[in-house]
């Protein structure tokens, strides 16, 4: 039996909105073709920006979205990005297969992007190939609202008013292509950054390269120099780790033993966000640095034919369950994840969008961000799965993953409850026990689900979205069913 306790007079903490975060790099399609087409293109835009795109993430609510890398972000001079777009020098980019970056889009381009879908703009600077110098100044024709002469070359490219950029990275996974230091020399690096990135006036959040996957190592020593040389060291705010799941099989092509073997190394998040935050609290007990994840997918081989480079990969109710419990694992840890960035936003790695000429799709993951959505400022509860589970064979070993996983979260007196189940072939009935005296007096959901590879293609756009699903919400415990392969979202009216 399946059973789902929700205790709501234990919260947990509100949801921040910043953990629906998306990343979006200078690398494939996922700027050029996939947000930026320039402004004589055939394809629908504004001022170069496509319209399709920007309707799509609107409806995700994107709270957040970083850039311009990832490894791209500590090679990126961000002055090529910005004055006439004709006059902008071509580099390479050595990262990503060496093709041209015309810089058409940049820091301007970039934040009218992020205004446009209603997300903050948070950007990484350029510390393994950049100067201090560069990321103050950068900061300064962001957000400077005086009379300088950064401030007026902003003004000149078409923003008078301050940019207003409030999320500031310090270099991009510093431990490898960001520069190959060390945890010590890292940290040293970041101080000497972060003691000029100034918010002339407004109170700027300033993010510290975190560890590789759930490197404890790395953020102990990271921790302990920052405390032994300078532990008064206050423009720090967030600290940022990454976590790749990978593969198993292909994007598309995976045997049902694969299908939970993915699942599976997606859950891994959760030991992860646990011992990331008990290792920075040895170091800063009261929270007052947020732990972040500002990258994290799944990682499949290309699509066949594509430039290996560019990492572009289909997306599948696969990646859809990745998303939802990765998603259900930060809600319910809100206490401890202030920020997460899924990679990438279109046409890379686990996009929610992918484009190809004027073509434009949604994947799975893409809609499960519109269905997670409302949990974004809410009240996560503590939320108890008992959960049966369901052996699979990876690496010649018998395995077993939980079958049903989920979060809750209440806005006044609309509980928000999200749930997947990960059984290839079986429907689960699910026990739903409101703790706390609350009753049910109805609810509304949405569910997606299919056979397990389903997946949308540029001809077949809409073979897998959201569909209403009738659930009998009544009183404190009631049941509902969960088809297999499948993520619902429900709102559940609290009498
Ligand atoms: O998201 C692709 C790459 O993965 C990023 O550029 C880098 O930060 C990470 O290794």
């Amino acid at each position: 039996m399946t059973k789902v306790s929700i205790s709501l007079n234990d919260p947990i903490g509100t949801i921040n909105p910043n953990i629906y975060g998306h990343f979006a790099e200078h690398l494939g399609w996922c700027i050029y073709g996939g947000v930026w087409v320039g402004e004589h293109s055939p394809i629908p835009n504004t001022g170069g920006i496509r319209n399709d795109v920007v309707a799509a993430l609107r409806k995700m609510k994107p709270a957040v979205i970083r850039w311009p890398g990832g490894c791209f972000a500590d090679d990126y001079h961000w002055q090529d990005g910005v004055g006439p777009r004709a006059q902008r020098p071509r580099r390479v980019n050595i990262h990503w297969g060496e093709v041209v970056e015309s810089n058409e889009f940049g820091t301007q381009e970039f934040v009218r992007f992020c205004r446009m879908v209603g997300a903050e703009p948070y950007i990484v600077g350029n510390v393994g190939s950049g100067t201090v110098r560069e990321l103050r100044e950068w900061v300064e024709y962001c957000n400077f609202p005086g009379d300088s002469t950064l401030a007026r070359q902003r003004a000149a490219d078409g923003s008078p008013e301050p940019l207003n950029v409030t999320y500031w990275g310090v270099g991009n996974e510093n431990w490898g292509c960001g520069g190959s230091f060390s945890p010590e020399d890292y940290c040293t690096e970041f101080r000497r950054f972060a003691t000029f990135v100034r918010g002339f006036g407004k109170q700027l959040y300033v993010i510290a390269c975190g560890s590789p996957g759930n490197d404890l190592e790395w953020t102990t020593r990271f921790f302990r120099k920052l405390r032994k040389d300078y532990w008064d060291f206050r423009n720090l705010h967030g600290y940022a780790a990454h976590y790749y799941c990978g593969t198993a099989g292909t994007a598309t092509e995976y045997t049902v033993d694969q299908w939970y073997e993915l699942i599976a190394r997606g859950l891994y998040m959760e030991e992860l966000v646990i011992q990331q935050r008990a290792a920075m609290d040895a170091y800063d007990p009261s929270r007052k640095i947020g732990l972040i994840v500002d990258e994290w997918g799944t990682w499949h081989p290309v699509e066949p034919g594509t430039n290996p480079a560019f990492l572009f990969q289909q997306n599948t109710l696969r990646d859809a369950l990745v998303a939802a419990t990765t998603l259900d694992i930060f809600n319910r840890h809100a206490d401890k994840v202030v920020m997460a960035n899924i990679a990438q936003t279109i046409n890379v790695l686990q996009a929610m969008i992918l484009t190809q000429g004027e073509k434009m799709l949604v994947t799975p993951t893409g809609y499960v961000y519109e269905m997670y959505a409302p949990h974004q400022g809410g009240t996560s509860l503590r939320t108890v799965i008992e959960s049966d589970t369901v052996t699979y064979t990876a690496g010649g070993k018998e395995q077993q993953v939980a079958t049903v996983s989920g979060s809750a979260s209440l806005k006044g007196k609309v509980l928000f409850l999200t749930l997947t189940n990960a059984h290839a072939t079986d429907a689960v009935e699910v026990t739903v026990d409101l703790l706390g005296g609350a009753q049910a007096t109805g609810g509304t959901a949405r569910i997606l689900s299919g056979e397990i590879h389903t997946h949308n293609t540029f001809d077949a756009p809409e073979t897998l979205t959201p569909c209403p699903y009738a659930i009998a919400a009544s009183g404190a415990s009631f049941i509902i069913t969960l088809p297999p392969a499948s993520v619902l979202a429900a709102e559940i009216a609290i009498g």
